[in-house]
């Protein structure tokens, strides 16, 4: 029996998630993306070209692979329309090879609204959220009030669509939101609402399947299958920092619901991150450097959202949280990305423990929000040099180190943006 495997972030996001499963992508036939919508921002680099997939998995680039955006995504039709597009004036003809579930709900032009509306009431407290929508559209799916993909051929879509709508509306005036002063994309919002339902007629073009009986039909035929996750596990809706996290189930449990496969197929869970940890967005973050190491990780490593272009707040690596990732994921195989970013540090520090209320701890604190955790630090020594086909002595350690405490081998070093920049262990 095949089973499925997963790649996800273990720590804030961004952790090259996409680079990687574009570089696995030739070992697999189908490429499914599980949780999260358009506030992902997957790059992808090969032969001088740059791609950033926002809802799209991140096996595209992939010629022959089959990709489908699975029942746990949330789907804003006019940036989908916009990337396949993109695409397509690239020489990457999806209509073949890319499959949407049926289930996969909808982010409404109001969505996208009314996530703005929220965060200007939390006013300081704000998450910081893409402002794509995804608060308020994986409500309403708890909620059962969510329109999907598949709604869009019934002939009251539109009555339905009205009716969400003015629900929405109703939420804004409570807040005192004022619609018409909004920009969306840099269009008014009914201008993106046009834009959203020529989205809604384009997609009609491509293939509608029920998600969960094509991957277990696929499994049961020998296909290999790669289960791609956005955000990374510090961002979990339960697990993450809360309320500073996204609304999805970012960890492997995520692969289960979001795509419709059991527990018992799931195959190998490669775990992701960086070297050092980034993170956008509010919310704690122990070791975040305000220095010029800090502006340092940001320059040489390009610390600019794929999304948002905010920059990215930086720091030394995290072990207790990442430890924490692998268990809530049961991570088979770790991934360590953007190890080149270091290259001329002398030296490199990363946290072991946290000092909190008195105390020294190697677990994440369920009040982390509002109390303030100080890094305990181990120091390592730089490998001060380029890293390009084998791993420097000193590298060789500072993943020992990483491995000892967290229990899971290294298997995967990455040392630049490209598909070929990596080493395998
Ligand atoms: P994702 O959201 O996890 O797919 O990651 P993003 O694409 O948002 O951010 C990762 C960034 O780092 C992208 O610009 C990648 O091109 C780049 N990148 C990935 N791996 C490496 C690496 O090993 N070294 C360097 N320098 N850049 C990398
Ligand atoms: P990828 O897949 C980094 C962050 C936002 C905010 C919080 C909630 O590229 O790694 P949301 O719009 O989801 O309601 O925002 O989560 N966030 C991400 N940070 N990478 C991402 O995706 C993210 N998606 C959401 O910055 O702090
Ligand atoms: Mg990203």
């Amino acid at each position: 029996m095949n089973k499925i495997d997963i790649l996800l972030g273990l720590q804030w996001g961004d952790e090259g998630k996409g680079k990687v499963v574009d570089a696995l992508t030739p070992n697999y036939d189908i490429v499914a993306r599980f949780q999260g919508g358009p506030n992902a921002g997957h790059t992808i680099e090969f032969e001088g070209k740059k791609f950033v997939l926002h809802n799209i998995p991140s096996g595209v680039l992939t010629p022959g692979c089959v990709n489908l955006i699975g029942n746990g995504v949330i789907i804003d039709p006019h940036i989908l329309k916009d990337e396949i597009e993109n695409l397509s004036k690239a020489g990457f003809n999806l209509r073949q090879t890319l499959m949407i579930a049926n289930r996969a709900h909808l982010i409404l032009p109001s969505h996208r609204a009314l996530d703005a509306a929220n965060e200007k009431a939390l006013g300081k407290m704000k998450v910081g959220t893409t402002l794509k929508g995804i608060g308020p559209t994986y409500t309403d799916k708890t909620a059962r009030k969510g329109l999907r993909i598949g709604d869009i051929a019934s002939p009251d879509f539109r009555n339905r669509y009205e009716s969400l709508k003015q629900h929405h509306l109703r939420q804004m005036t409570a807040v005192d939101f004022d619609l018409n002063g909004l920009q969306l994309d840099g269009v008014s919002f009914y201008e993106y609402e046009k834009l959203w339902f020529e989205g809604v007629e384009y997609l009609k073009q491509f293939q509608f399947v029920d998600g969960e009986y094509f991957l277990n039909e696929a499994l049961d035929n020998g296909k290999k299958v790669l289960a791609e996750g956005a955000q990374g596990s510090m961002l979990d809706v339960d697990f993450g920092s809360y309320p500073f996290v996204t609304s999805s189930s970012v960890i492997a449990a995520g692969v289960c619901s979001g795509l419709g496969v059991a527990p018992s197929r799931i195959g190998k869970v490669y775990g992701i991150f960086k070297a050092y940890c980034t993170r956008v967005g509010t919310g704690p973050f122990p070791t975040e450097l305000f220095d010029e190491t800090g502006e340092t990780l940001r320059q040489n490593g390009h610390e600019f959202g794929a999304t948002t272009g905010r920059p990215r707040r930086c720091g030394w690596l995290d072990l207790p949280a990442l430890k924490y990732a692998v268990i809530l994921s049961g991570v088979t195989d770790l991934m360590m990305m953007k190890s080149d970013v270091m290259d001329e540090f002398e030296t490199i520090k990363v946290a072991t423990a946290y000092r909190y209320n008195g105390k020294e701890t190697k677990q994440l604190p369920f009040a982390a929000c509002t109390e303030t955790m100080e890094p305990v630090y181990t120091e390592l020594p730089g490998w001060q040099q380029k890293i390009s086909n084998g791993i420097p002595e000193k590298l060789e350690s500072y993943i020992k180190f990483i491995e000892n405490y967290v229990g899971v081998p290294i298997k995967f070093v990455s040392y630049g943006p490209d598909r070929t920049q990596n080493i395998l262990r």
